[in-house]
């Protein structure tokens, strides 16, 4: 079958997306601000820890304020390969002045910018890994283990892809069921909504595959600590050096 090209860049540096972006907002904190706040929660700093975490394929930074908010002593760094998204992302965290600060790293090169620390004590994705291909996603998430200080976290909110259709079926039926505004929308796609789509699904890849990838990068603990239908939050720790 012929390989459909890469529009993954073209889509998020732009300033439609931006647009788009901002005006489903609300949609997204009712969608994901519950999984946004449980990834703070689970992110074992103590009350006055001053620590850093950093924020890859952060957009304008909507796991990162959660985590601000509940870790009072937090310092984010964010990264993101679209300028668009980071200059949207500067106004909506401007509540966190002086606590945050945004690097430009497109998550396919393998080389981090300098501008990273060679160890930080979390690391967050949020909505961003799905856009990555396998081989990538495996080997990310081996520099991600190599980024953290020992005990420190990696948590990754993301859509998953089921391997069996009548599951694939299942989870489309409940989320029509949710919201029977999105069947009608699935059968009359903008040109913009339809590639954004085909962006959305291109890479997505199976639950157990990525537990595996998380594994063999050395991770600890690791576990899906929040599930619902096609999304999911999962991670682990890197252990202590005995
Ligand atoms: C769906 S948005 C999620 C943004 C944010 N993490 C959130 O949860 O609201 C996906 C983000 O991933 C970024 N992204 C996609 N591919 C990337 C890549 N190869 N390198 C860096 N960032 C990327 C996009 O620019 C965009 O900001």
């Amino acid at each position: 079958m012929e390989q459909q090209p890469d529009t993954n860049a073209d889509i998020w540096k732009s300033d439609e997306i931006v647009a788009t972006w901002a005006a489903e907002a609300a949609q997204h904190e009712r969608r994901h601000g519950a999984q946004w706040r449980l990834m703070a929660e689970l992110l074992p700093f103590g009350e006055q820890a001053d620590v850093t975490f950093l924020d890859l394929g952060a957009g304008t930074g909507a796991a990162s304020r959660a985590i601000l908010e509940r870790h009072p002593h937090s310092t984010a760094m964010l990264a993101d390969f679209s300028p668009e998204m980071m200059g949207a992302g500067q106004a909506e965290l401007s509540a966190f002045a002086g606590r945050y600060s945004y690097v430009e790293f497109d998550l396919h090169a393998t080389a981090w910018p300098a501008a990273i620390p060679a160890r930080v004590d979390a690391v967050v994705t949020s909505l961003c890994v799905h856009h990555l291909p396998d081989v990538r996603k495996r080997s990310l998430f081996g520099e991600i283990f190599d980024h953290l200080r020992p005990g420190g976290w990696y948590l990754n909110y993301d859509p998953v892809r089921a391997e069996d259709p009548v599951v694939t079926a299942a989870w489309t039926r409940i989320t029509d069921l949710e919201n029977p505004d999105a069947a009608r929308k699935r059968q009359h796609r903008t040109a913009q909504e339809q590639a954004r789509y085909e962006n959305h699904v291109r890479y997505l890849s199976p639950l157990d595959l990525q537990l595996g990838y998380l594994r063999s990068a050395g991770f600890h603990g690791v576990d899906v600590w929040w599930k619902r239908l096609d999304y999911v939050i999962v991670g682990g720790y890197r252990p202590s050096a005995p």
